[in-house]
């Protein structure tokens, strides 16, 4: 269901920290590549100008990206502004001016969801929804509900194959090597099984609190902020099975169905936890309850993973910065069982560094018949020039590429396993900044053999 080729980008928010941090160097790296070169319109409040907004776009991108003066004197020469309030019909009257005579724009809204419904609406009544596509920016929503009622508001102007729901997970490549790994190796899909399988760990760790964005987090927590979304999509990568082609919907079908799958959390399969010295950070409230820490247990009641648990953990204040995956193997009865001194595994590392490891049991050294875990290795060094995940998803939206985004029952689907249990009040235990979570999480939610705690080679 590709779409064709967008011919100019309008990004809403374009004085904001994401656009800053993030989108600045990804459209300049787009532009450096030829990936685009259609005009880009940076859209703010304010008091803002061209001028202003090409020193901003220098300075993020000679802060956070791959500054050279050719190609930045071309993402220069492409950058526009409008100016002026999301809620005024002239600001969108001005914004189809400036988009001459784009026919397939892309409309990107880098702003918070509340200003969506006014947005889309302004977009139909000035004609910028004729033949565009938007983009919009994680948070999808709070839970269900508002993520539904988000879902009407695009979809009432809007066709499905023309939303673009970020999730920039979904751009990182080792992320989807997840799925490329498990199906282009043929030895891999016979023991991918509950037969096989002894569990799964996905692990988010984070060294860092919440930075400066208590008054965002404190209205998240983990839960929301990065497990219903990004780990989610990593455990659809583990568990969907072969889509019958390779197709955006078909392989986004798959994903949907895993999700369906799993029944909604219930409280013996959480635990939460919050850092000591979080109640003291700026913008959070002196008794909140939010999780800056959150560990669980799923279950995906399907014939292929019936009984298999899932385990996911994400937290702030951990003792490294890592997100990795690791498979646990059942050991088979054999003459050799006393031996297997520990199950075989297949570890995925998505970050800092990506690996794809084997862990297989060898004879030990010495004269005894013992056996001692070895890895293998795949894919130690990253490819130099490799796309950053928001470079990657901006990429594919302008072609018109949905595979990589969320789709509105995806979204959905996601946040019926999640929102029974954060409306309740279940508790919060402290943790020590640099602890794997509080303590609880090793008497209630504990992987046969223990957790997997990914170890970081620091530089
Ligand atoms: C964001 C979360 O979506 O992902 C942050 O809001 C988190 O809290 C970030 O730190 C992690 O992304 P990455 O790409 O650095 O792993």
């Amino acid at each position: 269901m590709a779409q064709v080729k967008s011919d100019a980008l309008v990004f809403y928010g374009a004085t904001g920290d994401l656009a800053y941090k993030k989108i600045f160097p990804a459209l300049h790296l787009m532009v450096k590549r030829g990936n685009l070169n259609s005009p880009i319109i940076g859209v703010a409040r304010g008091d803002y100008d061209l001028e202003k907004l090409r020193a901003r776009a220098k300075e993020s991108v000679q802060k956070y990206g791959q500054y050279d003066e050719e190609s930045f004197a071309k993402f220069y020469s492409l950058l526009g502004f409008v100016g002026g309030d999301y809620t005024d019909t002239q600001t969108f009257i001005r914004i189809r001016e400036a988009l001459g005579n784009a026919k397939n724009p892309t409309h990107y809204l880098a702003i918070p969801p509340v200003l969506f419904p006014k947005i889309v609406e302004q977009l139909d009544l000035s004609g910028c929804a004729k033949g565009a596509r938007v983009i919009v920016e994680k948070p999808f929503g709070t839970d269900f509900e508002s993520a539904s009622a988000l879902n009407k508001v695009l979809l009432s102007k809007f066709s499905e194959s023309a939303i673009y729901r970020i999730d920039h997970y979904l751009g990182k490549r080792p992320v989807n090597n997840i799925v490329f790994f498990r199906f282009v190796n043929s030895l891999l899909e016979p023991v991918w099984n509950k037969t096989h399988i002894e569990s799964m760990e996905i692990t988010m760790a984070e060294d860092f609190g919440i930075q400066s964005r208590g008054a965002f987090y404190d209205v998240t927590g983990a839960i929301r902020d990065v497990i219903q979304n990004h780990l989610f999509q990593i455990l659809c990568n583990l568990t969907m099975e072969p889509p019958k082609a390779l197709d955006s919907e078909s392989i986004r079908d798959e994903k949907v169905k895993v999700l369906k799958a799993i029944a909604p959390l219930k409280a013996q399969d959480v635990v939460k936890g919050q850092y000591k010295g979080y109640l003291g950070e700026k913008a959070v409230q002196p008794n909140s309850k939010t999780e800056t820490f959150a560990a669980m247990r799923l279950h995906i009641d399907s014939p292929r993973w019936e009984g298999v648990p899932f385990y996911i953990r994400a937290g702030k204040y951990l003792p490294v910065t890592c997100t990795e995956i690791l498979v646990k193997f059942k050991h088979l009865p054999s003459a050799y069982s006393s031996i297997a001194s520990q199950p075989n595994h297949i570890r995925f590392r998505i970050s800092p560094d990506v690996t794809v490891a084997f862990g297989m049991l060898i004879m030990a050294q010495g004269e005894d018949m013992s056996s001692v875990l070895s890895e293998i290795q795949g894919n130690p060094t990253p490819f130099p020039n490799e796309k950053d995940a928001y470079e990657r998803v901006l990429t594919d939206a302008m072609a018109g590429d949905p595979t990589h985004f969320a789709r509105q029952d995806y979204v959905e689907e996601a946040w019926k396993i999640v929102d029974d249990y954060l409306k309740s009040d279940y508790p919060v235990f402290e943790y020590e900044p640099g602890n794997w979570g509080p303590d609880q999480v090793n008497e209630l939610i504990v992987p046969t053999g223990g957790w997997n705690n990914p170890v970081v080679n620091k530089k």
